[in-house]
């Protein structure tokens, strides 16, 4: 039986083009997908995008277009973006396909049918840009604690999800299943939260057919209740005033259409709306529970809490993991489009090419918490790590090939000390650098690969392979193959991180990209007499801006 592996990103939000921050859950996710891939496993990739609900049906108000229209205009930046990234995605969902629109029509049944849906009334402060509630007790200003931006006030009849039915069966399976959320320290914050106590939570939207634009709404005193509030400035907009949240771009309720399902509660669905729920079982059971959900931090109670409770009530089996990633801020604030910061990947990779940027994505900040993003530290990486060392090692290791030996593989007669230790290094790497990825640990493995980098090209400095050819010395062929067996072991490691980088230091040994892991980890690989291609410069330095 083949290995499964389900792997998914959050659905983004289509109110803008996609920025540093989510390509790099993206990056993240393809690197994970690409290495098990390489394992043998049969991965499925999930991303997609999440079309509907206030944010997007406001924003594409303000750009003079209905929100279909909207949406389906920016979806092709999203594949666009994603394709420039060299993410390998098996399926792209979006929340306005019909067949995931059945499945949370369906799944929403379930939980009425289990009794865990009733009516009742919402009055409390809601933030539309992020699309989450904001708690008086967490936010006692009534901003949202993600964005910082004032909630708006709404109150309105909607439909309820016994969130604190399922408070004991969360408590229980956080305690069964200590690595269901990482890392350890947001484990820890959502468990003393879920112990302090859930409420239920308001899960769907009262229709309205119009609603106002940002211009129109009022700007009532700070503080009061009305703050945020839509206009109540002509006959026409007097409906739309009952709280800023009336709009009806979402999934009708199957049993009422006059609301439709709150944002949240139909994205989530997603992440098995895609593998068949419930219309194809055999595939659904297949790839179900997914191995990891990736997300960052500020939508792990989402994942976390609401999502597995929503599974408790429908019968379905929790998923494995979900790992929160930290935020990419620019001086210390979250890279965002509405703040303003938000750095593009095309320009970056124009600056570093693709595999440079996802080089730097993964090795700049350890995966779980914060980063600063600057253009000298970009810069930086890509010069010393790629430039100096990577590249260097691969030009300084084909052209004395080329010289030597015409181009051909050596055969490494003999034993010979520094070439043993590169071999041992490049043999640990077989271990550490899959046991780094199972964790998540992504700057970690670039670490180790780049150990293995930097020794090769300390031994070059030290043998002087230039000074045992001047002295005929047995030594060069095995020094040689040693260094071209230790590029080829690198190419191996890197092949889920920079796949265009890892595919042309393969060429330029002559070899093809047919890595299969671990077998192709293993040292003493390399054929020998295998004519290697004249090499070519991998990365051009950059000038830093003064
Ligand atoms: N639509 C919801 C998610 C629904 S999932 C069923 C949403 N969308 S979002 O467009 O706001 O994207 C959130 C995700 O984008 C974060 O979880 C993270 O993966 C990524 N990031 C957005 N900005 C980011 C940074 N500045 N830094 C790191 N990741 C960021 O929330």
């Amino acid at each position: 039986m083949r290995k499964i592996y389900y792997i998914t990103t959050p659905l983004y939000y289509v109110n803008a083009e996609p920025h540093i921050g989510t390509a790099y859950t993206t990056v993240a996710a393809d690197v994970l997908a690409r290495y098990k891939r390489l394992a043998g496993y049969e991965v499925f990739f999930l991303t997609g995008t999440d079309e509907h609900g206030l944010k997007i049906a406001r924003t594409a108000k303000e750009a003079g277009l209905s929100p279909k229209e909207f949406v389906d205009k920016l979806v092709p930046k999203f594949k666009q973006a994603w394709q420039q990234l060299g993410i390998s995605y098996d399926y792209f969902i979006r929340t306005t396909d019909p067949s995931h629109e059945e499945s949370v029509k369906a799944l929403f049944r379930k939980v009425i049918d289990k009794g865990d849906i009733y009516k009742g009334k919402y009055s409390g402060w809601y933030c539309p840009p992020c699309e989450r509630y904001i708690s008086l007790k967490d936010s006692p200003d009534k901003s949202c604690p993600v964005c910082k931006r004032p909630g708006e006030f709404f109150e309105e009849d909607n439909y309820f999800f016994k969130l604190s039915k399922y408070q004991a069966p969360l408590l229980k399976h956080f305690k069964d299943n200590p690595a269901f959320v990482e890392p350890s320290f947001r484990y820890n914050e959502i468990l003393n939260r879920l112990e302090s106590g859930i409420e239920d939570i308001s899960v769907s939207r009262l229709v309205r057919s119009h609603f106002t634009t940002k211009a129109q709404r009022t700007q009532s005193p700070p503080g009061s209740p009305g703050e945020g509030r839509l206009a109540r400035s002509s006959p026409d907009t007097l409906c739309r005033d009952e709280g800023g949240s009336a709009f009806d771009w979402g999934i009708p309720l199957p049993t009422d259409p006059s609301q439709v399902i709150w944002v949240w509660f139909d994205a989530l669905i997603n992440y098995i709306s895609a593998i068949g729920y419930p219309a194809k079982p055999d595939v659904f059971n297949k790839f179900w529970p997914a191995d990891v959900h990736l997300i960052a931090k500020d939508i792990l109670w989402f994942h976390s809490v609401i999502w597995p409770a929503m599974l408790m009530a429908a019968g379905i089996p929790l998923p494995k993991k979900v790992f929160a990633h930290g935020w990419w801020t620019m001086n210390r604030d979250k890279i965002s489009k509405s703040k303003g910061n938000a750095v593009y990947p095309a320009e970056v990779i124009k600056q570093v090419g693709v595999d440079g940027l996802r080089y730097f994505l993964l090795r700049e900040m350890p995966f779980g918490l914060d980063g600063d993003f600057s253009e000298a530290a970009l810069i930086n990486r890509y010069n010393n790590d790629l430039g100096n060392d990577l590249g260097n090692l691969v030009l300084r290791t084909l052209t004395m090939i080329e010289k030597y030996y015409d181009g051909k593989i050596p055969s490494p007669a003999g034993a010979y000390e520094p070439v043993e230790e590169l071999r041992q290094t490049a043999e640990k790497l077989a271990v550490t650098v899959p046991g780094h990825l199972d964790k998540l640990a992504f700057s970690l493995a670039l670490e180790d690969i780049w150990s293995l980098i930097h020794q090769a090209n300390k031994t070059i400095d030290s043998v002087k392979p230039w000074a045992l050819a001047k002295a005929k010395s047995e030594h060069l062929p095995a020094v040689l193959y040693g260094l071209a067996e230790t590029l080829r072991i690198v190419a191996v490691h890197l092949a889920p991180f920079m796949p265009t980088v890892s595919k042309s230091i393969l060429a330029q040994l002559g070899l093809a990209d047919d890595i299969r892991l671990p077998s192709s980890a293993g040292w003493g690989k390399l054929p020998v007499g295998t004519q290697t291609a004249k090499s070519q410069p991998l990365f051009q330095r950059i000038e830093l801006p003064v």
